[in-house]
Formats: structure tokens, sequence, C-alpha cells
């Protein structure tokens, strides 16, 4: 009846037709323009097929030929599409709600088959249907909100009439994928199916509506009737807003939309949704999360073409049972690549296995593992204090005590026993891969891993290129973070690779902060409210201020010019004055348990005091102005990275940022953020804060976007 790219529509049996989606040459079916108008044209079809008296269509089944049912929307054309003008933007929401809307009125029963996955517009579509047969193992739901927007072709509407509202602004808030058991409890599945079984299922219901066994109208009635205690909703939507991060606008939305249209008639209903819709969807976090999106996409894309050169990890080794070594450690066996842990002290290994197996129980207690799987893992973890079972090794990661010379001896030795193809990764957070390389004979076999602390919680990776590291050991060594499920970033060789690098300037901007009089208490709250999940100070704190003083003199020798300026005189002081930070309870705030067992966090007063002592200013600032001199360092340092090439694409940079730092997503990174400020209005406050020095400065490459008019994405 209809033969299209991604859509076909046939005849089955007993006068049922069947739409059947398929995108050719993709992975998975989206809802893209292209999938959309075929739609309207096959559902175009079925209209006026049965507008004809005496119609041969009895009922109609939507399925997929695909692995998973639709993932939703095509997310690759929101960039352009919510670019549109705004009255063309609803024009375009309100033609997909024409073509569901059309689904919905047919004058015969409709039905459903979700496999595997309905998500978004696809569960949309879904929902438009009269029933909705899942297979067992689907998850359906809406989860929009991830990418800054709530769901626009009528789920805000139908869900929240066809389940229990709570319900739905759960799911939408969440955006999480729900089980189908669920669905089926909540109602919003009619039956579940085997996998197998999921057409004879489907077809059975519809044949039994079509034979007037079931009522299919009182189950499109029930999903079109305003919500009956709408006064309700209105009261519990605005109780669950107050509970809610302001600086994430789609959350809100989802609350305002269902109480506003929640009393409203349907066509009304759908037409509020759209409104909103067009406001949300030219959002700055909207703009960053669809970015983030993207990036992500982009970063899993880079991961696998390296994985696919590479020669798989069997085995590996782990140089240091210490807290990055012992995190290593249980990160590979627990996602199934055996590794030897080696250490020079047996207390070492035992303290190693102690704090895996520690984690293994976090697992059991959650009811997500067995006893049987948590000694599978550690039977994973070989400890050993000698190299001598090292001769089948194919990737070692030192992550022995971040000292060159140490490094350099253990690198050294551990290359003579193992086999001529394997590769040496150092985790150091601070020392030069290239000086390194000097230690070991094949240093075109060797690079950085750079992994974050806690190494099991933290995603990201830095794989850090030497000057000789070949293509194979980069390969190499992408596919083993991938494996253990992490996220890497492959970046050059410089002080701080690019995660630390971009942090530094950070706390160079909060130290002089400090010394122009702006209590720290203060700035940690700008910079929460303005998304980091901690200010400077307790950041600091977190770090070590022991590690941070270290780590800044690696950024002062390497970047004279810019970072060589005091940047830590206050950290200096504290470590001087013992606050180390967390890790002995005083660095800016003091840590502990009061009478009570609670714990507490408050500012120090030594050191508020050492701060007075070197204090140079008294500076009133306005919030804004405080946000511009932490961030314009850290953003220009991006882009340096950018240049200078230690970082390839600026989704990568923004990604190492959210992923390594927490820095706020819904900013998307700081480049993105460049971009949504604009380069001009960006350049503008630079210049404001020109004579604070280099890190203020813009840089050649900002400058030449900024005269060509182009953005960073
Ligand atoms: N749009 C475009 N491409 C998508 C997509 C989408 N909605 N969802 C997945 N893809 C693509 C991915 O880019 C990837 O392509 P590639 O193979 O060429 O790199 C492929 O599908 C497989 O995706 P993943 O690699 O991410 O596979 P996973 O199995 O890890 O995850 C997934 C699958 C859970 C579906 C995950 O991709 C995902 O969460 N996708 C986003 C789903 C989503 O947010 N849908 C709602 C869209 S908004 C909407 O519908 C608006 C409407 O209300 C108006």
């Amino acid at each position: 009846m209809y033969n299209g790219q991604a859509v076909t529509l046939k005849s089955i049996e007993n006068g049922l037709v069947e739409l059947v989606l398929n995108a050719q040459g993709a992975p998975v079916n989206t809802l893209n323009s292209l999938a959309m108008r075929e739609l309207g044209e096959a559902v175009e079809i079925i209209a006026a097929d049965s507008s004809i008296k005496g119609s041969a269509i009895k009922g109609l089944l939507i399925s997929s030929a695909k692995p998973a049912f639709i993932v939703g929307a095509d997310i690759t054309e929101f960039m352009s599409m919510f670019g549109l003008p705004d009255a063309e933007l609803e024009q375009r929401l309100a033609e997909s709600h024409a073509l569901f809307s059309r689904i919905e009125s047919l004058p015969f029963p409709t039905l459903t088959a979700v496999n595997g996955m309905a998500l978004g517009g696809g569960f949309e579509l879904a929902l438009s249907t009269d029933f909705r047969v899942l297979t067992k193992d689907a998850r359906v739901g809406l989860p929009e909100v991830n990418l800054g927007i709530y769901p626009g072709w009528g789920g805000t509407v139908r869900l929240s009439r066809m389940i229990d509202t709570a319900s739905a602004m759960q799911w939408m808030l969440t955006g999480k994928p729900q089980k189908a058991a669920v669905a089926l409890e909540l109602g919003v599945a009619d039956r579940l199916a085997e996998e197998g079984e999921l057409r004879t299922v489907a077809l059975e219901l519809l044949q039994a509506a079509v034979n007037g066994e079931v009522d299919f109208h009182a189950n499109r009635q029930r999903k079109q009737q305003p919500i009956q205690n709408s006064a309700e909703v209105k009261a519990m939507a605005a109780e669950m807003a107050k509970k809610l991060d302001p600086n994430y606008p789609a959350p809100i939305q989802i609350l305002e939309i269902v109480a506003t249209h929640a009393s409203l008639p349907f066509d009304e209903a759908l037409k509020v949704e759209t409104e909103g819709f067009t406001t949300l969807a030219k959002s700055d976090a909207a703009k960053s999360l669809i970015g983030l999106f993207l990036n992500d996409q982009l970063l899993k894309k880079k991961a696998r073409n390296w994985s696919k050169q590479a020669a798989p990890v069997k085995q590996s080794a782990v140089l240091g049972a210490g807290i990055m070594g012992g995190g290593v450690a249980y990160q590979s066996a627990s996602t199934g690549t055996p590794i030897l842990m080696k250490d020079i002290r047996d207390e070492a290994l035992e303290l190693g296995i102690s704090t895996a197996s520690g984690l293994l129980d976090k697992q059991i207690e959650k009811g997500r593992l067995t006893e049987e799987a948590k000694q599978a893992v550690l039977g994973g973890i070989q400890p050993t204090l000698s190299y001598d079972d090292f001769s089948n090794v194919d990737i070692v990661v030192e992550a022995v005590v971040e000292n060159p010379a140490i490094k350099a001896s253990v690198l050294a030795e551990v290359e003579k026993a193992v086999p001529a193809t394997a590769v040496l990764a150092s985790n150091t957070s601070t020392i030069s891969i290239n000086q390194l390389a000097e230690s070991v004979s094949r240093p075109e076999q060797f690079c950085g891993m750079h992994f974050f602390n806690p190494v099991h919680l933290m995603p990201l990776v830095e794989v850090i290129r030497g000057s000789q590291t070949s293509d194979e050991t980069i390969a190499r060594t992408v596919a083993y973070a991938s494996a253990m499920g992490k996220t890497p970033i492959v970046v050059n060789d410089c002080p701080g690779f690019l995660v630390n690098r971009i942090l530094f300037p950070y706390f160079n901007a909060f130290n002089r902060l400090l010394l122009d009089g702006v209590d720290f208490e203060r700035i940690d709250r700008v910079m929460e409210g303005f998304g980091w999940p901690m200010g400077p100070a307790y950041l600091a704190d977190v770090v070590g201020i022991d590690t941070l003083v270290h780590a800044d003199h690696v950024m002062q020798e390497g970047f004279p010019v810019r970072m060589g300026h005091d940047g830590d005189v206050i950290a200096a002081a504290l470590l001087d004055a013992k606050h180390l930070g967390q890790k002995n309870g005083k660095g800016f705030y003091e840590y502990g348990k009061d009478e009570n067992g609670r714990r507490f966090k408050k500012a120090s007063e030594k050191a508020q005091q050492l701060i007075e002592d070197r204090r140079s200013a008294q500076l009133e600032l306005t919030d804004q102005q405080i946000i511009d001199r932490m961030m314009i360092p850290m953003c220009l340092e991006a882009a340096l990275c950018l240049e200078d090439g230690i970082v390839e694409t600026p989704a990568e940079a923004d990604m190492g940022l959210i992923l390594g730092l927490g820095f706020p997503r819904f900013r998307g990174g700081a480049l993105r953020y460049i971009d949504t400020l604009g380069l001009e209005e960006f350049a503008r406050r630079a210049e404001e804060h020109q004579s604070r020095g280099a890190l203020y400065q813009l840089t050649e490459g900002f400058k030449a976007r900024l005269a060509e008019g182009r953005s960073y994405y």
C-alpha cells in the first residue's frame, strides 16, 4: 500500500493494516522529518480509505522491524529546527499534533506493538493509538527533560490523562525509561508479551477490539478527558516545583504546563503544550543539553573508531594498590578484564583488595550483585609483590606515588617484565608524558591514562599522547578505557593535560579574589548558584590543599607567563598551617561531627585569618563580577587548549570539563558558555578585566573567531 524509506504500510490479515517503521541504513528508528513525512503519507492513505463507505480496513497495527521500536524525534535535527522562527516551529509541532490526532480519530481500533524501546516522540506516537502491547523487556518513557525540553507531540497531555497525574509528572521529570511491568501496572500498557510472541499477542488484542470484545472508544476517551482533580494537580505541581533547581527550566515547565492544561479540553491542552514548548526549545539550557547529547555521541563514535583498530586487552596490570591503583583494579575486574595488582607492600595489597571488596558489598546491599558474582570479580584481581606473572600482560597502568623519579624507575623496571607488544600507561595527573617517556625504551608504546578520583564513579579518562606515542598505543588504551565503561578523551601532552590545565586558571582567579578581599564562603555560594556542584574553596578542600599546591607549581612552571604569578598564595599559606583540606578535617573549612553525630562544615577562622593577613584590597564586587572573574580565565584556557591542539574539538574540551570537573551541564562546557554569551559579549567582559593580567587576555584564536563571526559550535 505504501513503501517509503522509513515507513511501509501493508495489508495483513482480516482487514487489518500494518504500519512498519524500519529506517533504511540507520541503526535505530527515529521520527526524523523523513519518517514523519512518510508516516503522514501512509496515514493519509489509511484515512482516505476509511472515509469510503464500506472501507475494508478494520484495524491498524503499528510496529517496528528494528530491535527497538522508536527512540524519539531525531535529536540531530533539533539545533536547526529549534532555530526556526517561533511561528514556524509552532506550525511544525501543530502538524505533528494533527498527525497523531488523526491516528487517534481513525474509525477503527489502533494498536502499537512496542519492542525494545519507545522513547520520546516514539512513545508519544504509541500513546496516540488505542492500545499498547510491550515486550516484557521493553522500556518506555519521555526522556526529553534530559535535553532541556519537554514532550512536544502530545505526551504531556495524553500521559497525564491516561495514568495518575503524579506518576506522569514523575516520568517526565526524571526522564527515566520505565520497565514494561510498571507501564502495565499504571495502565499505559495493555498487555505484555515474550519477545517472540509480541506480534501474536498484539494481533489477538487488536482482533478482539475489532470484534467488539474490547471497547477501544473507552481507551480513547480516557486520554482525552480533562483531569478531574485539576485543582489538586495544580497544588501538587506548585509544591513539587519548590524543590527544583532554577537553573534547569524544563522540569519547572513540565509541572507548570501540566497544571495549566489539566482542566482544559483536549485540543486546547495540546495548544498550551505547543506554546510552552517553543519557549523552552529556544532556551540556552536546551541548547547546551542538546549539545551535550551530540557531543556525547561524537565521543562514543571516536572511541569506537579507535577501538576498532586495537588488539583487545585480555589481561591488564596496575602498579600500586593505593586509592587510584585499587580503583583501577576494581573497575577493570568488575567490567571483565582480569588484572594483576602489584605493590611493594603486603599491607597495601590487602588494603586494595578490601577497598574493592567494600565497593562490591555496596552493590550487594543495593541488590545489584550476588555474593557469587562478587567472588568472581575479586577472583579477577590478582594481588602480587613481583613481576613474575607479567609475561602475558597487554597493558600496564602505572599508579604509584606522584614522584617523577619513582615513576621513571618503576616504568623502566616493568618494561622488562612485559611482552614487547604491551602498552605502558601512566596514571600521573601532573608529570609530563614526554618526560616520563625518557625512562622507557619503547616510548611509542607509552602514554598517559589519567583516571579521576574515585575511579569507579568518575566517567572520564584522559588518554594522553606523548610526542612519540603510536596510534596503536592510543587505540589500545582507548579500547581498554571503553571496556572499563569509561569515556576516554584523547589529548596531547602538556602541563595539567586538558582538565587540570583548564582548572588551574580558575583556582588562580579564586586566589586573586581572596587577595582582593572577597569572602570565600560568598565565592562558593555564587559559583554554586552558577551551577557548580561545589564552590572553589570547598573543591580545593576536597582535592586536598597539598595536591593543589603541588599541581599549581607544575602549572606555574609550565605556563610562567599566564600562571606564574603566585596563583596559590592562599593555598600555600594553608598548607604551611597544615590545613590540608578534608583529608585532615581542616582547609578553608573545618569538617567534623557535632555532639549528635551529624556532619558539619564551617568556615575555618584560621583560614579567614590567613587570608586577612595577605589581603591587598577590599573590593566590593557584584555576584556577576565574581562569576566573570572566575570563569573568564577558565574559558580562555579551554580556547587555548583547542588552539594549541591539546584537544581536537570543542566537543571534547567541553565534555572533559563536564565529566572530569562537574562543569554545570546546563551550561554545556566552557566553550559552549562562550557561545551562549556570544563572543562579542564575552570579549567585552574580558576587556573589563584586562588589567588583571595574561589570564584575562583574549587568545589569538578567539580574536580570529570574533573577527570572522564564528562561534565554537
Ligand atoms: N536522535 C538521533 N539519533 C539517535 C537518537 C535520537 N533520538 N537516539 C539514538 N540515536 C542514535 C545514536 O546517535 C547512535 O547513532 P550511531 O550508531 O550512528 O552513533 C545510535 O542511535 C545508537 O545510540 P547509542 O549509541 O546511544 O546506543 P545506546 O544503546 O547506548 O542507547 C538510547 C540507546 C537509550 C536510545 C540512547 O541513544 C538515547 O538515550 N537516545 C536519546 C533518546 C531520546 O532522548 N529521545 C527523545 C528525543 S526528544 C523527542 O522525542 C521530542 C519530542 O517529544 C517532540
